[in-house]
């Protein structure tokens, strides 16, 4: 059964897709815990919910971002975990962290990368008038949203969309594609070559 770590810092809702994926049978996947930057994160209230380890590891204890990555990997691999999840995770993970989890950190981003990279994706394409939005799977790795690319999903951009009305509608393709990855490189369908990923 593969094991999963999740680093989450916000609402949780593509935790919650995973969650959901699993206990309705369809990804075999155990959730071995789930790590915040936030205390506050809503994403441990839904983990705890579902009786699911989760824990506070607050960033500003640690005087370098190694140290504090240095953290993240012990807990991770304390707990047996293969893959690991950023599920709405604001911070960019380092060498060090990605160097131990070699091509088994998958990220999620709100937008068709390469467009729109970094902070607000959602906005940078209704600034710009594209047609087409959408979210993006991919394979971490040192850059910000630059890794080999996993799933995509596409979705429409109206005219009257806001911020909030075109980040909504691509949130609901995200809790599609995210868990369909996972499920992907649990039966090892998942080959990278080079900057590219082969569905097998
Ligand atoms: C999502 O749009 C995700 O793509 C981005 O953070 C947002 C919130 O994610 N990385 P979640 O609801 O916390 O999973």
């Amino acid at each position: 059964m593969l094991k999963i770590g999740v680093l989450v810092s916000g609402n949780g809702s593509n935790l919650q897709a995973i969650i959901d994926r699993i206990e309705a049978g369809e990804l075999q996947a155990e959730i071995s815990i789930v790590i915040s930057d936030r205390e506050d994160a809503y994403a441990l209230k839904r983990a705890a919910r579902h009786g699911i380890e989760n824990m506070y590891i607050d960033p500003g204890k640690f005087r370098e971002k190694r140290e504090y990555e240095g953290k993240l990997v012990q807990v991770l691999k304390e707990r047996g975990v293969e893959l690991v999840i950023m599920a709405g995770f604001m911070r960019l993970l380092g060498p060090y962290f990605i160097r131990e989890f070699h091509q088994r950190v998958m990220n999620i981003h709100p937008s068709l990368l390469p467009s729109f990279p970094g902070l607000r994706p959602q906005l940078q394409a209704l600034e710009h008038g594209v047609k087409v939005s959408g979210c993006t799977v991919h394979f971490a790795d040192e850059g910000m949203d630059t890794g080999p690319i996993i799933l995509q999903g596409a979705v429409p951009v109206y005219d009257d969309d806001t911020e909030e009305t075109l980040s909504a509608r691509i949130l609901e393709k995200e809790h599609q594609i995210y868990p369909e990855a996972i499920k992907l490189y649990s039966e090892g369908r998942l080959k990278i070559e080079g900057r590219k990923v082969r569905i097998l």
